[in-house]
């Protein structure tokens, strides 16, 4: 009897253990302001983004190098979107939220869905700066 209740007890420790830390990490956070890189020569307003105007989405729809169970990381982590000095290629910061060829950057997105799905304006996202 008392045996069983331990293993019954372990099992629980286990699943706690295992399944919170992967709940933590399917949860998407709040809205948020997407900001420019820190020290890039910034010329237009910061873009309001929102996880649940998103929800629909698979979170590897953006999120495209995340493994499916580790902690998921902002679009400038290091090794991603760091180049905060050219349009073009796979470090480009710029590139994460605009390249029209992929899917995964908002304005592709956006565009692939003919304006259905999101804005496509450059001023719809950034807010003329009053
Ligand atoms: C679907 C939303 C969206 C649209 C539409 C959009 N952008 Fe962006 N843009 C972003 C996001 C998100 C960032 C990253 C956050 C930031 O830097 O403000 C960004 C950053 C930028 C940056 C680098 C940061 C800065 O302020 O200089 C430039 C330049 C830029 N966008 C230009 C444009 C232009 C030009 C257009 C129209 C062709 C456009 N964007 C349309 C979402 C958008
Ligand atoms: C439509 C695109 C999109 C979808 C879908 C999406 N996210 Fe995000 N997520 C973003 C953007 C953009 C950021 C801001 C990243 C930044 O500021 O660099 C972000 C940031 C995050 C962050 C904070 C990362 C950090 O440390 O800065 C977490 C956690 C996160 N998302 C989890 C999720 C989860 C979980 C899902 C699925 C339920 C999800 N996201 C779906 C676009 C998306
Ligand atoms: C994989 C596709 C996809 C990507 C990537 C994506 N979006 Fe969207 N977006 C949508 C869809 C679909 C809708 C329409 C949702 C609805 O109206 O129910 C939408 C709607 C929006 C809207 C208007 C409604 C709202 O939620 O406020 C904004 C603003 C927006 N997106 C911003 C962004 C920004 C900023 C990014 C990049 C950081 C982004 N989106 C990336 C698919 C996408």
């Amino acid at each position: 009897m008392k045996r069983t209740l331990l293993t019954m007890l372990s099992c629980l420790a286990l699943v706690t253990m295992f399944y919170l830390p992967n709940l933590q990490a399917t949860e998407a956070p709040a809205d948020m302001t997407i900001q420019p890189l820190e020290g890039m020569k910034v010329t237009k307003a910061p873009v309001d983004f929102s996880h649940k105007g998103h929800a629909a989405l698979d979170c590897k729809a953006c999120h495209h190098k995340w493994d499916g169970t580790s902690e998921i990381k902002g679009c400038a982590s290091e090794g991603c979107h760091t180049d905060g000095a050219n349009k073009k290629g796979d470090h480009s910061f710029y590139r994460a939220f605009h390249d029209m060829k992929s899917e995964n950057s908002c304005l592709g997105c956006h565009r692939a869905n003919k304006g259905k799905a999101g804005p496509t304006k450059c001023n719809d996202c950034h807010p003329k700066k009053s």
